[in-house]
């Protein structure tokens, strides 16, 4: 490397000095597993949010895949997803021995319209998961009122009590990206039936692995019915948490189903409690990263601004997704490895789902999706986080418009 600087990484955790006290804290109380930290940071991340309730687990992956087994997916379903978008919302469709149908994403935003949605829609659909890629909201109130509408009621063949119940197929967001972001002036999270939040490692506000579910489902799904069952199935089926049977008297508890375990630990939690009462400041502090960068590039006839902020919705700025127009895969991987020998990690997100064996395997092709197709050519997420000084961002433009034009 043939510069002074140190080297940027692409997303550190925002592990601060009251982050490892708080573990401390915990690792000294003599309970480390669900307790009542996590019933405090259920609490908060609920009040953040504006819901009734946030359930919280180990990750997107097991609360979301929670949610298809509650809603009885299985077997000749078909839910509803974008070819763009990470590995894990097709896999826990898969667990459920059900079929992802993807449907390419628009190349303003990035995320699955809602007319795209539409055309994939069969009497097999069960569940629609739409994915706020990078942070950007997608149609929410759209996609809301199509799967309300009189006629997808009428082609929908409901298979479980759940699916009787609602009527129609489930609106389960994946919000992995999106914490934070609002759409309609209310935090993503109010509009969905299920949304489902990441706390993964890179993710804006992190536990080191961990998700949350927030709901809004109509009033016939009693709120105190969702907890009983989201929290027994996530340890097991058990009726009653180890905190709760150490009241005395409340020692017993009951299965009633074969449940999973994928509880979110006092631990994880309190990392999450830390991290909360900061991010409001560190959101403002990810869009002024994020607007510097877009100003920076303005000008460059080669260059399109990711979704960020508009009249009807505001990104968590979780990812920076330049565009750079009319770039192939090869002249992107060039740039990012340039960029690496100046010290700088970039990512791509993603590589798109049909390009995976597993789904090559499927059967699928990226050739049916031309907009995902362009956008993984043509798209580099640059590193965006809180160790950033307005000088790195600055020196970042510089460096990202120097290793561009020399690849154009
Ligand atoms: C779009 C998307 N969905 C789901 C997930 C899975 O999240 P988790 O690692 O918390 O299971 C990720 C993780 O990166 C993601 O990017």
């Amino acid at each position: 490397m043939s510069h002074s600087r140190e080297p940027i990484g692409f997303a550190p955790p925002p592990i601060d000095e009251d982050t490892i006290m708080a573990v401390e804290r915990v690792l000294r109380s003599g309970w480390i597993t669900s307790g009542p930290e996590l019933v405090a940071f259920e609490s908060e991340v609920s009040d953040f949010l504006g819901v009734k309730w946030t359930c919280c687990l180990s990750s997107w992956t097991s609360a979301c895949e929670l949610t298809l087994r509650w809603f009885g997916i299985g077997p000749g379903d078909e839910v509803l997803i974008p070819a763009m978008t990470y590995a894990a919302t097709a896999n826990i469709v898969l667990h459920c021995g059900a079929k992802p149908v993807m449907v390419d994403v628009a190349l303003d935003d990035r995320v699955a319209s809602l007319e795209a949605l539409q055309s994939a829609f069969s009497s097999r659909t069960k569940v629609v998961m739409p994915v706020d890629l990078g942070g950007w909201p997608v149609d929410y109130q759209g996609i809301a009122d199509w799967l309300s509408s009189s006629e997808v009621r009428s082609v929908f063949q409901p298979t479980s009590q759940n699916q009787r119940e609602l009527g129609r197929p489930l609106f389960l967001s994946d919000a992995a990206h999106s914490f934070g972001a609002i759409y309609r002036g209310e935090a993503v999270g109010n509009h969905a039936d299920v949304t489902g939040f990441s706390f993964h490692a890179v993710k804006n506000l992190t536990t080191a692995e961990g998700g949350a579910l927030a709901f809004n489902l109509p009033s016939q799904f009693k709120l105190a019915d969702l907890q009983q069952w989201f929290k027994a199935m996530s340890l097991h089926g058990q009726t009653r948490n180890a905190h709760e049977k150490t009241v005395s008297g409340r020692w017993q508890y009951d299965v009633e189903e074969a449940g999973f375990k994928c509880n979110m630990t006092d631990i994880q939690a309190a990392i999450g409690r830390v991290q909360l009462a900061k991010y409001p400041a560190q959101l403002k502090r990810r869009r002024a990263v994020a607007e510097r960068y877009d100003a920076g590039f303005q000008g460059q006839d080669w260059y399109a601004s990711p979704p960020l902020h508009n009249s009807e919705r505001t990104s968590s700025f979780h990812l920076f997704q330049m565009r750079i127009i009319g770039f192939k895969s090869e002249q992107r991987d060039a740039v990012m490895h340039a960029l690496k020998e100046r010290g700088i990690a970039t990512n791509v997100h993603f590589i798109p789902l049909p390009l995976l064996s597993l789904h090559k395997d499927r059967g699928e092709r990226l050739d049916r999706y031309p907009t995902t197709e362009r956008l993984f050519n043509e798209t580099l997420s640059l590193p965006i986080h809180l160790q950033l000084s307005d000088e790195d961002v600055d020196w970042i433009i510089a460096e990202v418009i120097l290793a561009i034009e020399s690849h154009l």
